[in-house]
This record gives structure tokens, C-alpha cells and sequence, in this order.
């Protein structure tokens, strides 16, 4: 089983959207994915179509629910791939996490060592029966984060070609090494260019920087076929093999070897 997350400090990049268009190739191909949706504004659930007024995800983190108490299969019946996912969802409640993660620090202690290796700790209990995991974080460098990097195998980070977008991700970075050094020597990370104009010659020449200090991966382009595949609920691939996103996303999979 593999745990990938999708992370960026930095808010509106394509996060959500990158989770929502791995879930759909992973299962597409087959595979038994779990979507877990760590971002209290709950874009992803909402994108695979569940809708919950409480999330259970404090309580099962600290261990006063089970799995089958949080998880849920996608709603979507349009297309068959969609009974390959399972998803966490997530609702506002999730706001409550850092409180209860102090008021129940004795418990965590006792299962988990430190709270960072929650995440972890659940997965290792639950996920027996899926290929992957794929979790979709909240912009910021909150728990929900730290948690998500220590349970992955790599992080996804959708990036912007603009300064203020490629400034955030020294911060991401530094996480990035001391989760590394620390709790999980294995974690890889790839940075995805994202939501990407190459007609302007600032992007350009800020992919070409960003190049030069990190190994890149093959961009995702600004195109509003990408807004309609969540609108409508449907994966990019599933827009006809022409659609530039597919063929976008097709580069990236392959390139990552998903
Ligand atoms: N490649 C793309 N082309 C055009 N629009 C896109 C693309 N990727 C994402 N978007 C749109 O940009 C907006 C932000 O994307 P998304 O919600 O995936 O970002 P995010 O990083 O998850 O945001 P947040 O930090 O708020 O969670 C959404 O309206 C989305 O539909
Ligand atoms: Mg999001």
C-alpha cells in the first residue's frame, strides 16, 4: 500500500484537484484507493460526493472511534470507477482537532509516542484492504500536515510559477527535511507545476528557475476544462483523449509512475 499526500502551504494551487484527478486514474486502472480529506474546508469529499455534517476524524485519530466509523464510499454513479474509492471525509468539525489533541495528550502518548505518528498509526490498523491512500491537506503547516507527511510514502506539491508561490515552498521544504531526518527517512516529494500559463514569459522563466533549484515534473496547465471536470464531477481522462488536460495529467502519471 501506498500513502501519498498532496500538500501546499500555500492556498488555491491545484491540491484539491490533483487529489481528485489521482483518485480517479488510480481507480480507473483498478485499484482500491481511500481518499482522506484532511482540509476542513472539505473540497475533496465534496468533489467525490459526500456531504457529512460531523467528521469523525479527531475522534478517530485519537482513537475513540474505529475505521469503520469514519469511512464512506464515494457517491458518484456516473462512472464505474468510483466503487474503487472509499473516502474520509471531512466537515468543519475538523477545526477541533488541535483541541482535543491536548485535552486527550495523555492517550496519544500511550498508542502513538507523539501525536505526529497518528496518522500513521490508523492507516497501519485500517488499510489492509486498499492500494493506495491519498490525502488532501489544508494550507497550512497545521497537525493535519505533519501528520499526513510522517503516515506517506511521498508528497505531491502542486506549485504555482509565481514568486510568492515558489517563496512558500522554502517553508514546505524545510518541513519536509525535518519529517525526513526525524520520522520518515523514505519520504520522496516531487514538485508538479501547476495551473500553469506558458504564454506568459514571467511563468515561463520562473518554471525555468524553479528547474534549476528542484527536479520538476512534466506542468498541468490552466485550462477550464479542469474547473468543469470538478464541476461536473468527472475525471479529466474521462473528457475525450484529445482534452488537454487529459493529455496533461497522462504526462504526470507517467512521469511519477502512477
Ligand atoms: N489546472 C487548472 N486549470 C484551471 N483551473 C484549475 C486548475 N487546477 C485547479 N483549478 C481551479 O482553481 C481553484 C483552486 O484549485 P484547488 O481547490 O484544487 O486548490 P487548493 O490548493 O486545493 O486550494 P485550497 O488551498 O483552498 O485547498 C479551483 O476553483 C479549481 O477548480
Ligand atoms: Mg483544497
Amino acid at each position: 500500500m501506498e500513502v501519498i499526500t498532496v500538500a501546499n502551504n500555500k492556498g488555491g494551487v491545484g491540491k484539491t484537484m490533483q487529489c481528485y484527478q489521482l483518485i480517479c486514474h488510480l481507480a480507473n486502472k483498478g485499484h482500491r484507493v481511500l481518499a482522506v480529506d484532511l482540509d476542513s474546508q472539505a473540497n475533496l469529499s465534496t468533489t467525490l460526493g459526500v456531504q457529512i455534517q460531523r467528521t469523525l476524524i479527531p475522534e478517530w485519530l485519537i482513537g475513540d472511534v474505529n475505521f469503520e466509523d469514519v469511512v464512506v464510499p464515494a457517491e458518484n454513479t456516473e462512472h464505474e470507477l468510483f466503487e474503487n474509492v472509499s473516502v474520509v471525509p471531512s466537515s468543519r468539525h475538523l477545526a477541533n482537532l488541535a483541541k482535543l489533541l491536548i485535552l486527550s495528550e495523555g492517550e496519544v502518548r500511550k498508542s502513538a509516542g507523539r501525536k505526529e505518528r497518528l496518522m500513521r498509526l490508523r492507516l497501519e490498523e485500517a488499510t489492509s484492504e486498499f492500494d493506495y491512500v491519498v490525502i488532501d491537506t489544508p494550507p497550512m503547516l497545521g497537525d493535519e500536515l505533519i501528520m499526513a507527511l510522517v503516515a506517506s510514502n511521498r508528497i505531491l506539491i502542486p506549485t504555482q510559477a509565481q514568486d510568492y508561490s515558489i517563496d512558500g515552498l522554502e517553508e514546505l521544504m524545510d518541513t519536509f527535511e525535518i519529517i525526513k531526518d526525524t520520522e520518515n527517512p523514505d519520504l520522496r516529494f516531487s514538485i508538479i507545476p501547476s495551473m500553469v500559463n506558458l504564454r506568459r514569459k514571467i511563468e515561463k522563466q520562473r518554471l525555468q528557475e524553479l528547474s534549476q533549484s528542484f527536479d520538476i515534473t512534466p506542468p498541468i496547465r490552466n485550462l477550464v476544462q479542469m474547473q468543469e471536470s470538478i464541476s461536473l464531477g468527472k475525471p479529466v481522462f474521462a473528457m475525450g483523449n484529445k482534452s488537454k488536460g487529459a493529455q496533461d495529467y497522462a504526462q504526470l502519471w507517467e512521469s511519477l509512475e502512477l
